[in-house]
């Protein structure tokens, strides 16, 4: 009983929400601990697809109550469009959603000022998803942003219009002029501000606590990955949060004792989206195919993901950084499309690999799957002194073998 965190280890997309909701069942609660709508958690269940950005994995099983922790970001907007995908699946939200009161809301003029910000860097660019997340974290950091509780206040509307005229001023000095379009984003934003009063908001770290000391137990949802992390991260090309595990204590208000497993997700290759290094990128034909056969496009902005082979080095510090007890390779499966690929070994060194040709997707069993498959996860445990624990075969909930 306490706190399972499951984190991405590469440069996110690494398929963390299949895996949360293969193991959501386990826990009482789902909860998000940082990140915002920049994230897009596919889940592919009975066939149909769910992409959730704001909401935990958690939410598809009718028995899991879901928490927005006080470290994420929150926009409006996105949130009710979630709600309402969601309801018209039949998945019912109801008494199954909390959201802290602390945690911070997106507001359109963030949305601008990323626009704007990424504008002004020209080549230099970060690739943001330009959701409003970098600017949202820097008014909570520096404490003018407005939070969850704000919109119960009776004072909330002149908060907000204190708040974008502030923004406005920032963004007429990079050039922006407010536009028709603007009053009607603005509009849609307030409206779903309205809506999203129903949800239940409150002071989630003494929620969560209350029910870890009856022995409950929680799995707290990383969103983005390790290499994304603000502070270890290849900064400035970072995502606005800290992403690995010991930010789920921060963003959760939970112990660091309260951690029991930190399951790591990696895929069997490596993508990227956005700008910043990437050492081991196919800027190729080989890099094209697997971004093809691997379905490699953005969840949430449909951006095409930089491909490239795996790299040990990267996913040892990752590995370290964030305590992993538990690893789970996913997409193997994919690497069906190449004769043969390589990955680079620890020591810094590209190592060939021979691929195979059956399909694994049916496989339940370790000791079915084919032997140059098996050759290439005894390769990543001993270079990284760690077994897999779960080996994902294909994007369905099923897909999967059990170590
Ligand atoms: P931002 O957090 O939207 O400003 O984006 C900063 C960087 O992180 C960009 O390179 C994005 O492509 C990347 N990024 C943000 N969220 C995700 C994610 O959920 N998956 C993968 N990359 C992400």
């Amino acid at each position: 009983m306490g706190v399972d965190v499951l984190v991405g280890l590469q440069w996110g997309d690494e398929g963390k929400g299949k895996i949360v909701d293969l193991i959501a069942n386990k826990y009482d609660v789902v909860a998000r601990f940082q990140g915002g709508p920049n994230a897009g958690h596919t889940l592919i269940v009975e066939g149909k697809k769910y992409v959730l950005h704001t909401i935990p994995s958690g939410i598809i099983h009718a028995n899991t109550i879901n928490v927005v922790g006080a470290g994420t970001v929150i926009d409006p907007t996105v949130l009710v469009k979630e709600l309402e995908m969601l309801h018209s699946a039949g998945i019912s939200t109801e008494n199954r959603l909390i959201i802290s009161d602390k945690a911070h809301l997106i507001l359109p003029t963030h949305k601008l000022l990323d626009e704007y910000y990424e504008k002004q860097k020209g080549e230099a660019k970060i690739g943001s998803t330009l959701r409003g997340i970098g600017p949202a974290y820097q008014d909570k950091y520096a404490r003018t942003g407005l939070r969850m509780h704000h919109i119960h206040s009776g004072s909330f509307k002149s908060d907000y219009e204190a708040l974008k005229k502030l923004h406005l001023v920032l963004l007429s000095s990079l050039g922006y002029e407010q536009n028709e379009e603007f009053k009607g984003i603005e509009e849609a934003w307030l409206n779903a501000i309205d809506q999203i009063r129903n949800i239940e908001c409150s002071a989630i770290e003494n929620y969560l606590n209350n029910l870890l000391d009856k022995g409950g137990n929680v799995l707290a949802e990383g969103a983005q990955g390790t290499l994304l992390d603000i502070s270890f991260g290849s900064y400035p090309f970072v995502t606005s949060s800290n992403t690995s595990s010991a930010s789920a204590c921060i963003g959760l208000g939970v112990a660091p004792q309260r951690i029991k497993k930190v399951i790591g997700v990696y895929k069997a290759y490596l993508t990227r989206v956005g700008s910043g290094p990437f050492p081991t990128e196919l800027d190729n034909e080989i890099g094209r195919t697997l971004m093809t056969f691997g379905n490699e496009y953005g969840a949430t902005t449909g951006r095409e993901r930089r491909c490239g082979w795996l790299d040990l080095p990267l996913l040892k510090q990752t590995v370290v950084q964030n305590g992993v007890t538990d690893l789970v390779i996913t997409k193997s499966d994919v690497l069906t499309c190449l004769e043969t690929f390589k990955a680079m070994d620890v020591s810094g060194k590209l190592q060939e690999f021979n691929s195979w040709e059956e399909n694994i997707s049916s496989v339940r069993d370790y000791s079915h799957l084919p032997q140059n498959l098996k050759l290439y996860l005894g390769f990543i445990e001993s270079e990284l002194a760690l077994k897999n624990t779960m080996i994902s075969t294909g994007p369905g909930r099923d897909e999967i073998i059990m170590c």
